[in-house]
């Protein structure tokens, strides 16, 4: 369903800048893709990031955004330029203090050519001075930068970094973050982690916020408009900020009823998966016209709508998950989707579980009896989707359903035992379906080569029913249809990611 158009020959153009050896690639740019095969011009080659300082203005009137951007990164090869991923106005890049060429390529590539060829494995400092009205600006056909009547917001995967500052965009290369937004006396912005300070001068408002762990491009939030702010503790300890726009209309009480959850939600999820991994929780709800949500990393952006019919603790227990599995580990490519969905969608049926509307098994089952064998549901194979069914109904719904076929191959033990270690093997990095199979064959002492491949990669319905729980008590007759758990729609509607 994805909107991009990749140009013909991409995939083959960038795995061959790739495939240039260390000691050939002296003097020679950094590839303008960091390898993902999905999205060839992702990201780049020849540094990692470490940090990135976004010093910004915004404008909600006429939505002129205009900064700097430092960005700390050491070099993995000789350079003689590299590239990063941008859309907007630059005037200015500095390499190392010493003003570099540069010049705009491709799509969202910004060319950086610096005074001298840079050596490998150094620190470098790259300051870009930009400004430019992001709505106006796109790449493919498309844009993510969404306007709001009081300002705007930047939430979108896999980019949106391109709209609002330079970035090596792709969860493979995480930083730090601080980002510091001035904006008129009246609007806030809101980001990632935790409000540093609010200071104000001149008519203008300036909110610095702070991520202090790794986080990829894609998690990096922005939001700028009228919000009210709730601060709270978590019983467990952990801090919670939610913002609400001021004109959420009738979806507003619900939006509460839901986000005020977060603190309890957080306490729960960490009994499944262990301490929760940053410094602050919660999320905002802006007042835009989209329908879905997503997990920027400590601050998850929620649409008015998903609260449209009332309370929706589940799309909060979706996005939370994506914390440990999604945030904390990140995926090393594309591909591995299902390292955030399959388990984000679990989470909900143990909610589910949880709040008495259905157990995991019964959803499980639910799944697999409404899609009968020559459903397209079953040709989208959730561990290798590909970039135009990423995010469809079966990384998603079959994803969930390759987790409890886990579960019951590995009994509850491993399996629990296996969720909560996870996020801590991964803390803070990157993981892909083979290390994820290949973990879980270590907790658990089994092979699990044909249980992946029948459940994450086949492009056809399993034969065995989900899997299902030796212990399960009623079995449901042959050919009777499984009832309909009365929290399905619940499910189905949350993250409302197909709506878009
Ligand atoms: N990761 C999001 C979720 O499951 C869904 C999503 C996919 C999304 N693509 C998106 C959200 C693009 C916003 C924009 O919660
Ligand atoms: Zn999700």
């Amino acid at each position: 369903m994805h909107r991009r158009i990749l140009a013909p020959g991409a995939l083959a153009a960038a795995s061959l800048l790739l495939a240039v050896p260390a000691s050939a690639a002296s003097r020679s740019p950094g590839a303008p893709g960091i390898g993902d095969p999905y999205y060839p011009y992702y990201g780049n080659g020849g540094y990692d990031v470490s940090h990135y300082d976004l010093r910004l203005q915004y404008q909600p009137r006429t939505d002129a955004l205009e900064g700097t951007a430092t960005i700390s990164a050491r070099t993995t090869q000789d350079l003689s330029g590299f590239d990063l991923d941008f859309l907007l106005d630059v005037s200015e890049v500095r390499v190392n203090g010493a003003r570099a060429a540069f010049t705009a390529s491709g799509e969202h590539e910004l060319v950086v050519t610096p005074k001298a060829p840079l050596a490998a494995g150094t620190p470098i400092t790259v300051v870009v001075r930009y400004s430019g009205v992001p709505s106006t600006k796109s790449a493919y056909g498309f844009t993510t930068w969404h306007r709001t009547p009081d300002g705007a917001v930047a939430a979108d995967e896999p980019e949106a970094a391109w709209w609002w500052f330079p970035s090596n965009d792709h969860p493979s290369d995480k930083a730090t973050y601080d980002v510091s937004v001035a904006v008129p006396d009246g609007t806030r912005a809101i980001s990632n982690g935790t409000l540093q300070s609010t200071s104000s001068k001149l008519g203008w408002t300036r909110y610095t916020w702070r991520q202090n762990k790794p986080q990829a491009t894609y998690l990096a939030t922005l939001a700028l408009g009228r919000f009210d702010l709730t601060t709270s503790t978590s019983e467990g300890g952990v801090p919670v900020v939610n913002a609400y726009s001021e004109d959420l209309g009738d979806d507003e009480g619900a939006a509460r009823a839901s986000l005020e959850r977060t603190g309890e939600i957080v306490d729960w999820l960490s009994g499944y998966f262990g301490p929760y991994p940053f410094a602050s929780a919660g999320g905002y709800v802006p007042n835009t016209t989209t329908g879905y949500a997503l997990e920027t990393q400590t601050r998850v952006f929620y649409s008015p709508k998903q609260f449209a019919n009332g309370s929706n603790t589940s799309v909060v227990v979706h996005e939370l998950a994506h914390q440990w599995y999604g945030d904390d580990v990140s995926l090393k490519g594309w591909k591995d989707i299902w390292l955030n969905e399959g388990f984000a969608r679990y989470a909900q049926w143990l909610w589910s579980e949880h709040e008495g509307e259905g157990t995991a098994q019964e959803l499980a089952d639910y799944v697999y009896a409404s899609h009968p064998a020559d459903d397209p549901f079953w040709t989208v194979a959730p561990g290798d989707p590909g970039p135009d069914h990423q995010f469809d109904t079966p990384v998603y719904d079959r994803g969930a359903l390759a987790v409890q076929a886990l579960r019951n191959e590995i009994g509850d033990d491993a399996f629990f035992a296996l969720l909560k270690g996870w996020p801590k093997e991964h803390a803070y990095g990157n993981a892909s379906v083979a290390d994820f199979q290949r973990y879980a064959e270590q907790v658990s002492g089994t092979p699990l080569a044909a249980l992946f491949d029948t459940w994450l990669f086949r492009p056809s319905k399993p034969a065995a029913p989900a899997a299902r729980a030796a212990s399960v008590a009623q079995p449901a007759a042959p050919g009777t249809a499984v009832a309909q758990p009365r929290s399905w729609k619940g499910i189905e509607a949350t993250n409302g990611v197909h709506g878009r």
